[in-house]
């Protein structure tokens, strides 16, 4: 999986072409719709200015292309502020999008000092997993094998590590029932609470807590897929290096670690219910249509896309409603944050 992913050659990720995007294989928030970057740059404003005097360093973990750290560097006018993108492909990040971001491929190259802001959209969710399947009283591990010229999976018994990652949890899975998981979801986590020794941690990816993740029968086969132009697809083999494979997360291994280095968590729900609570229903495309003017005909078919796609941001039968926010924090006190607060 590490190979299908990331080898500097034939890797997805590697390269210059963005699989993000109308044009890529799937879509993530930031390119869903400019008010994804309206709604964070409120608590960037918000974050520098509870920092005090100090040096703030805004950091997007897995930026891409870099479009969503760019955004927030120009919506930003405070010189406390420093913006940085990290993404261990960084070929599709332009040149232009250097002038006033700096773009490192790893999270020890982030500028240490001052208070950190520390962002991901769909990072853990792009590790590479292991996937396992229950039989009788043991775990087996899926390998990949050449049969004959063609990949297909063979089972073979697990120890250590992935054993081990169940039974520490208290987790057990029933015979039959498939999960993915990755260790490094907890060790990358640990890895950005390090940098950190005041700020945010916050995390937006498709996963569940782990009792919802390795439920019994919600979630039998997995979580693995696959996706190309748009399409979810199961098998895993097909086209390696030519389709994106993702698993959703166990985000109690995020929350246990965070707290374990002196992280409080201040939030885990759902993206539209931290959106809303940053204010992203004042951006443009979400304000009321009664308040809106428009020229012609092909600017309203314009408009109304635009509205839908932000809708999908926070409406509850889209990816405002799939992925979840986990936000931890060091070290600024109890002042309630604008994403904490109350809806209704
Ligand atoms: C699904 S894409 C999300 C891109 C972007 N955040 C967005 O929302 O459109 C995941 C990104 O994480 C990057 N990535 C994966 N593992 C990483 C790591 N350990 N450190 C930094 N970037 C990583 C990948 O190269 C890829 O660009």
């Amino acid at each position: 999986m590490e190979v299908a992913l990331y080898h500097p050659d034939f890797g997805y990720y590697a390269g210059t072409q963005n699989p993000v995007g109308r044009e890529g294989d799937f879509i993530t928030s930031p390119e869903l719709s400019p008010a994804f970057s309206f709604a964070l740059s409120r608590l960037v404003n918000d974050f520098v200015r509870r920092s005090g005097d100090g040096l703030c360093t805004i950091v997007d973990i897995g930026c891409g292309d870099g479009s969503l750290i760019r955004s927030l560097a120009n919506a930003s006018s405070d010189s406390r502020a420093r913006f940085v993108g990290v993404d261990r492909a960084l070929d599709r990040v332009p040149l232009d999008a250097k002038r006033n971001v700096a773009f490192v491929a790893t999270i020890d190259e982030v500028p240490r000092g001052g208070a950190h802001l520390m962002l991901s959209n769909e990072l853990f969710d792009a590790l590479p997993f292991a996937r396992l399947v229950q039989r009788g009283k043991h775990l087996h591990e899926l390998w990949v094998t050449d049969r004959d010229g063609h990949l297909d999976w063979s089972e073979h018994e697990t120890s250590g590590e992935l054993e081990g990652y169940f039974a520490s949890r208290g987790i057990t899975l029933t015979d039959g029932q498939f999960a993915d998981v990755s260790p490094e979801w907890g060790a990358l986590y640990g890895d950005i609470c390090r940098l950190v020794d005041r700020g945010l941690v916050v995390t937006f990816d498709y996963g569940y807590p782990q009792d919802k993740l390795f439920h019994s029968r919600a979630r039998r086969f997995g979580t693995a897929a696959a996706y190309s132009r748009h399409r979810v697809g199961r098998d895993l083999l097909a086209n390696p290096g030519q389709q994106d494979l993702t698993a959703h997360i166990n985000f109690d291994d995020l929350r246990r670690v965070g707290e374990g280095r002196g992280f409080s968590t201040l939030f885990f729900e759902r993206q539209a219910r931290f959106l809303l609570g940053l204010g992203i229903t004042e951006h443009e495309f979400l304000k009321p249509s009664t308040d809106l003017e428009i020229a012609d005909l092909a600017e309203g078919i314009g408009l109304l896309e635009k509205r839908d796609a932000a809708r999908q941001l926070v409406l509850p039968d889209a990816i405002g409603h799939d992925i979840r926010v986990l936000v931890q924090g060091k070290g600024f006190g109890e002042g309630r944050w604008s994403f904490q607060r109350p809806l209704f």
